[in-house]
């Protein structure tokens, strides 16, 4: 049994402490954790004697992943541009004919609510059934005001009609829409329309606890980057930031500046944007999945990220142009065969680390006494072959809450 005991966020060597208990057992009551160590011990207890038995002997127990960079809700794939790129056109040009991003808007903004929460519906179990058991969730496919609202609503919605708890993010800015593009002003008042408009509606109406922008080129600048935090920060919308993927813009020391829970991708930092994420707070989250799909060869720089000290988190960035994909265990192949980090530093960075960017460790990402009894068991031996497998399940059983949300047949 992996606990992950211990405070969270985790920096350099303590990102290799799983708390491992050999022959564990979790006891849970109302759904949180009552009692966790040696099973010889936690059996004894007065109140594991009533308890019902989930016997998972010769498995490896361990927190609910928590994915902390999702785009759940879309309309359709994008494999006609998967093959695209793979003879040769690239993500950038893609985008700038009228793929992309855009492509995923003009889908989802035909698409019915119905099919949408569907999709994220059948997506949702997919994650159950590698062992996550919390998520964040982006719009940003809808990018007018009705569309961003559908999408965060369906966000809601989703987290009372099915087990896996989702954090709301607010992603208006993922890029221009069609409609503000051709004259030189669209772009700054797309931005006055997030500003101004959709960041206080969405705030006042509960919809997110997040805003993020994609500061990239063909997306945002930093200067429009930064009027976008900064009005969320004002409606009290805690910033993410897309920064670094695909050129490098400086968005890494925006987010350091205004304290952002999470700075993700990081292909192109330089070793100036490492120390500025190694002295903060700010998690530095991983997403291996899109360099993958994408036939990119420059993955970030993990390792010097936690030899510098940073609190870095591993994400599927489930979405369907860059990384589709749900499985949190092949991000952990990803994370070891690519990024180089061991076995143990990629559970930690999808366990405590990401439960801290979601600002979520004191309640899930380890198993102690008093947190939700969300755990995953593997039918593994050892830990390290949750990674070592790869583009099969060895996901056993997910719990979230201490209730059955997804057993191997
Ligand atoms: O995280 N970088 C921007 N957003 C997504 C890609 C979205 C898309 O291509 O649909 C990402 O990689
Ligand atoms: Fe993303």
């Amino acid at each position: 049994m992996l606990t992950l005991r211990g405070r969270g966020p985790r920096r350099g060597n303590s990102l290799s402490q799983l708390g491992i208990v050999k022959d564990g057992a979790v006891l849970v009551r109302d759904g949180r954790i009552a009692a966790v160590g040696p099973a010889a011990k936690v059996e004894k207890l007065a109140a594991a004697r009533k308890a019902e038995r989930v016997d998972v002997a010769g498995r490896v127990v361990l927190p609910g992943f928590v994915d902390s960079h999702t785009h759940l809700v879309h309309a359709a794939s994008r494999a006609q541009e998967y093959e695209l790129k793979i003879q040769g056109a690239s993500y950038e040009e893609i985008a700038r004919k009228g793929g992309g991003i855009l492509n995923s808007v003009a889908k989802l903004r035909s698409a019915t609510s119905q099919h949408l929460k569907w999709s994220a519906r059948s997506a949702l179990e997919v994650f159950a059934s590698h062992g996550t058991t919390t998520i964040e969730a982006k719009s940003g496919y809808g990018l007018d005001v009705a569309s961003e609202l559908k999408i965060l609503s369906l966000h809601k919605e989703l987290s009372s009609e099915q087990p896996i708890e989702i954090a709301s993010t607010f992603l208006g800015a993922h890029v221009v829409p069609p409609e503000f593009r051709g004259k030189a002003r669209g772009p700054d008042e797309y931005v006055k329309l997030l500003t101004d408009w959709l960041i206080p509606e969405v705030a006042s109406n509960g919809l997110a606890e997040f805003c993020d922008v994609f500061c990239d080129r063909g997306a945002f600048s930093r200067a429009q980057s930064k009027q976008v935090l900064a009005a969320g920060l004002r409606n009290k919308l805690v910033p993410r930031i897309h920064a670094e993927q695909l050129t490098r813009t400086g968005a890494t020391q925006l987010a350091v500046e205004f304290g952002a829970a999470s700075c993700d991708h990081l292909e192109q930092v330089n070793s100036s944007d490492i120390r500025a994420l190694a002295k903060s707070e700010t998690v530095a989250t991983l997403l291996p999945g899109c360099d993958f799909h994408l036939g990119l060869k420059q993955y970030a720089p993990a390792r010097k990220l936690i030899d510098a000290g940073a609190v870095v988190a591993l994400a599927t960035d489930y979405n369907p142009g860059t990384s589709p994909t749900m499985s949190m265990p092949m991000i952990l192949s990803l994370a070891c065969t690519q990024l180089r980090m061991t076995p143990a530093e990629a559970i930690t960075a999808s366990t405590i680390n990401a439960a801290y960017s979601l600002g979520r460790h004191s309640r899930i990402g380890s198993l102690a006494v008093g947190k939700q009894a969300d755990i995953a068991v593997f039918e593994v031996e050892d830990y390290r072959e949750i990674p070592y497998y790869f583009g099969v399940n060895t996901c056993w059983l997910t719990m979230k809450n201490g209730q059955v949300i997804y057993a191997a047949a």
